[in-house]
């Protein structure tokens, strides 16, 4: 299940490399101008799979605009709170999720097609 993230075919899609050197990969599908399935993925610790996965629950059933309004603070505030040397997890998981918007909405306007780039 860690190899091989559930949605497939996303709609957008962003893989973004914290300072860490932890990588983050979110995957979305929307459906009318909503998200309706997210696909969390990180080789990172235990706050990043946390702060990943808590970034696309967050995002179910919004639009894209407001999934750009999810910051690391609502992450953190989602997982249950965060020790200050890793807030910098739920801000690489509120870039990741905001370049996979960023990906989708490009799609959309035609900037750029949709890639589904091997891991
Ligand atoms: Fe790298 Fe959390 S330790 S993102």
């Amino acid at each position: 299940y860690w190899l091989n993230p559930h949605v497939a075919e996303p709609d957008g899609e962003a893989r973004v490399v914290g300072t860490c050197g932890d990588v983050m990969e979110i995957r979305l599908k929307f459906k009318g101008e909503r998200m309706v399935e997210g696909s969390p993925w990180t080789n990172g610790c235990a706050h990043s799979f946390n702060c990943v996965w808590a970034a696309v629950d967050l995002s179910k059933g919004k639009s894209p605009e407001e999934i750009l309004d999810i910051d690391p603070a609502m992450i953190r505030e989602a997982v249950g709170g965060l020790p200050r040397d890793r807030w910098h997890c739920a801000a690489l998981a509120a870039e990741t999720l905001h370049a996979a918007v960023d990906h989708y909405m490009k799609a959309v306007s035609g900037e750029n097609p949709p890639r589904h780039e091997p891991r």
